[in-house]
């Protein structure tokens, strides 16, 4: 069966008048590492809430394992949800906490025991069966939660915002530890953050959302090298944009005029002439020279204005014209290569710069 393991069919949500999620199509494949990323308020937990069963949708379909999961109750659902305030019972040992869903299934302590000590094997955490959560580092206590959501055997794990109270270094460990763990077992993921490095990361697909909307569905090299839009660009790593005008248009190749420089860049055409639109460029995809070029033909004249030693990399921002600065990124091989009031030469291979699509209405 290839069917999805779920699938979300014009889901919408609003409380009130007001639209949290809004027609939201998606089909998460069987095993996948999905992460819906967006800013804080985008309808990303509304949306997880929606899939746990814990919130009904204003309208839209549901599936889970193929079936229409609309209106069952949530311990209906094969599904399971990890929050970021763990929401351990303070009062019971790691084992009570991990068993409870077990024992108010009626099973038995001897089915509970080997059940209980595969999963507490598998989050690293026997041996402290009898420590209470507040006897616990925060990364430990995650790793209890996580296994009260496993030990059911769930196939589809949902995750919001797992790891958001843990500080910087072990959040970089867990987050390891977990896509290990997801690969492991082979069960279906869908990870809610706001951190893009973590999406990055973690993910198979990504689904970024803005205002309740998908706004892309990609690998994360696709969401980073082919942002669909403006908002989509500048939320995820850093983003040059560059207003201009179409002065012609060869698919997939346009040419942009920005105050009287040509700038070549990839677009999706029908283009017409005069329009305005935007290129989006990466910093890091831009070169830096202190020679002309020969034979680059995507080459300007620019002053740096700034400079920002970061160690691995350089940041500069290079003054092209009154009205233009970009912003450069430089691996330091030479870390003194450029200096403050620097004339330069940059520039960048055209399929680095994209047009933009329109953005869609809020
Ligand atoms: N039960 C509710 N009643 C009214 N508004 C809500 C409710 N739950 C969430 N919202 C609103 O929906 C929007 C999206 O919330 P949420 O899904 O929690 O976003 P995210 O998880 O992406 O930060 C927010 O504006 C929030 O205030
Ligand atoms: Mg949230």
């Amino acid at each position: 069966m290839d069917e999805s393991s779920v699938e979300l069919k014009n889901l919408s949500k609003q409380f009130g008048a007001h639209p949290v999620v809004r027609d939201v199509s998606l089909q998460i494949k069987r095993g996948e590492f999905f992460s819906l990323l967006g800013p804080s308020g985008c309808g990303k937990t509304t949306t997880l809430r929606l899939l746990a069963g814990f919130d009904n949708p204003s309208s839209g379909e549901i599936f889970i394992n193929g079936s229409l999961a609309n209106g069952a109750p949530p311990y209906a659902r094969d599904v399971n949800l990890v929050f970021q305030s763990y929401a351990l019972f303070p009062h019971m040992n790691v084992y009570q906490n991990v068993a409870f869903g077990l024992e108010m299934k009626k099973l038995s302590r001897s089915q509970i025991q080997p059940m209980l000590e595969e999963v507490l094997s598998l989050v690293r955490l026997t041996g402290l069966e009898s420590r209470f959560p507040k006897q616990l580092s925060g990364g430990q206590q995650q790793r209890v939660a996580l296994a009260r959501a496993l030990v059911t055997h769930p196939s589809v794990l949902l995750l919001d915002e797992p790891l958001g109270a843990l500080d910087l270094k072990l959040r970089k460990e867990m987050q390891l530890e977990l896509k290990k763990l997801q690969r492991k077992l082979n069960i279906t993921f869908i990870y809610v953050t706001h951190d893009q490095e973590e999406a990055l990361t973690m993910s198979d697909r990504i689904a970024v959302m803005d205002h309740g909307r998908v706004v892309q569905v990609g690998r994360p090299e696709e969401i980073y090298e082919q942002p669909a839009t403006r908002f989509v660009a500048d939320f995820i790593g850093e983003t040059n944009f560059i207003e201009g005008k179409i002065v012609s248009c060869d698919p997939p190749w346009v040419k942009v005029d920005v105050q009287g420089i040509q700038m070549s860049a990839l677009g999706i055409p029908p283009y017409e002439k005069s329009r305005e639109v935007v290129i989006a460029i990466r910093p890091e995809k831009i070169w830096l020279q202190k020679e002309h070029s020969s034979s680059s033909e995507n080459q300007f004249t620019g002053l740096i204005e700034e400079l920002v030693y970061l160690g691995t990399d350089t940041r500069y921002l290079v003054r092209l014209s009154d009205e233009l600065i970009l912003t450069v990124r430089q691996q330091n091989l030479d870390h003194s290569a450029f200096r403050k009031g620097d004339r330069v030469y940059l520039g960048w291979p055209a399929p680095c710069a994209q047009v933009l699509h329109p953005e869609t209405e809020a």
